[in-house]
């Protein structure tokens, strides 16, 4: 099997996630309890890629002590890190030493692909002589907000534009991209774009134009943080999906476990019903609650005499006496509970940019 390295992008300031990140990199917000970086860290394992650099900037402190090594995931990471978020193409420059002769797979740390990259890796490994590289696209409802793909008839690429205000097609570039050894000097001889970036983009429309061949593949089960709670709530369903049910925590025989949840280990059930998919994380209290559908509770959480769906509860948070929560998004140590004393008003105390609705 020829090896494949992993460049993995987890810099950047980007649009944060307001108020989830405001104090965290983006790549590390969590969807059914897990970093979204670690699915990505999980395809490339998965496709057989062992070595894999990591672009950090900002954030990298944070990004580093969760990734670590890479050895939890079977990886060996070696971090580059990128003083300013000078663009994709910029990463890959900076990229060139660690990734020596060897053909690899570009991943995005804040892309989510369902069902991994095994497919597509080995269909890059046994590509056609003049393929030097393959793109991966989905059909977007707004592909204004993304690089977006021409095809010919045979599926190669024929031209590229970045967030087009009139897209010439729905098919965006998925933050999957796989490359051999040509695309070094693609990098080096494209300029900074429109807002101040060396676009993967350009580097990719260099490479066709110069006449090598760019193949690609659709896919299905596509997620991007967009930058909204909405968007981070679907992207959390879309992993619920295909959870299997686990229980590791304790679950007491007035509680009701309904479908596939994972309840994790040092969680306690107590008179409550779950119905799933959903998650309830380490270490957390559930007490008189139903929790549905689509639901994912962190760790350490104490949710008392409450009803939650479509939800995401970050790691230390307290909600207690709320009759329903329903596609709300809590983030770390986040406190919510019925005011006893009177006058009984609601009182809030929110940070920046954050949204309360009052039923
Ligand atoms: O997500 C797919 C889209 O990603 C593609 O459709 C676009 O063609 C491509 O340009 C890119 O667009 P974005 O503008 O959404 O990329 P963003 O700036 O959000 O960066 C993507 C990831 O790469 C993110 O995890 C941050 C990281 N990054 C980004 C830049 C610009 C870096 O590590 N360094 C950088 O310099």
């Amino acid at each position: 099997m020829t090896t494949l390295k992993g460049l993995v992008l987890a810099g950047g300031t980007g649009t944060r996630l307001r108020p989830i990140t405001h104090t965290s990199a983006k790549q590390l917000v969590p969807l059914a309890n897990k970093p979204i970086l670690f699915y990505a860290l999980e395809s490339l394992a998965e496709a057989g890629v062992v070595e894999v650099g990591m672009i950090v900037g900002e954030t990298r402190k944070e990004v580093m002590a969760a990734v670590g090594d890479g050895s939890d995931f079977g990886l060996k990471v070696t971090y580059i890190p990128q003083e300013q978020p000078l663009g994709l193409a910029h990463c890959v420059m900076i990229a060139k030493e660690f990734l020596g002769d060897s053909p690899f797979v570009m991943f995005l740390g804040d892309n989510l692909i369902k069902d991994g990259i095994v497919e597509f890796a080995n269909s890059f490994r046994e590509r056609e002589p003049g393929v030097c590289a393959e793109i991966l696209l989905a059909r977007v409802p707004d592909p204004h907000r993304f690089g977006v793909a021409i095809l010919d008839d045979d599926g190669h690429v024929k031209g590229l534009v970045e967030k087009p205000k009139v897209p010439p097609s729905d098919l965006a570039l998925v933050g999957v991209y796989f490359f051999d050894t040509s695309v070094h000097k693609a990098v080096e001889s494209i300029m900074p774009s429109a807002r101040g970036e060396l676009e993967i983009t350009d580097a990719i429309q260099y490479l066709i134009d110069s006449g090598a061949r760019v193949s690609s593949k659709q896919i299905s089960g596509y997620w991007k943080d967009l930058g909204q709670p909405e968007a981070l709530l679907e992207g959390n369903r879309l992993v619920l999906e295909d959870i299997e049910a686990n229980t590791m925590g304790v679950v007491d025989e007035l509680s009701v476990v309904e479908g596939r949840v994972i309840i994790e280990k040092g969680a306690t059930i107590l008179r409550s019903r779950l119905r799933g998919p959903a998650i309830i994380g380490r270490g957390s209290v559930l007490k008189d609650c139903f929790i549905g559908p689509f639901t994912s509770i962190g760790e350490d959480c104490l949710i008392e005499a409450t009803e939650i769906e479509n939800s995401i509860l970050l790691a230390g948070t307290t909600v207690d006496g709320i009759q329903s929560l329903e596609g709300s998004v809590l983030g770390k140590q986040v406190t919510v509970r019925r005011r006893q004393a009177r006058p009984i008003a609601n009182r809030l105390v929110v940070g920046d940019h954050s949204i309360v609705e009052i039923a």
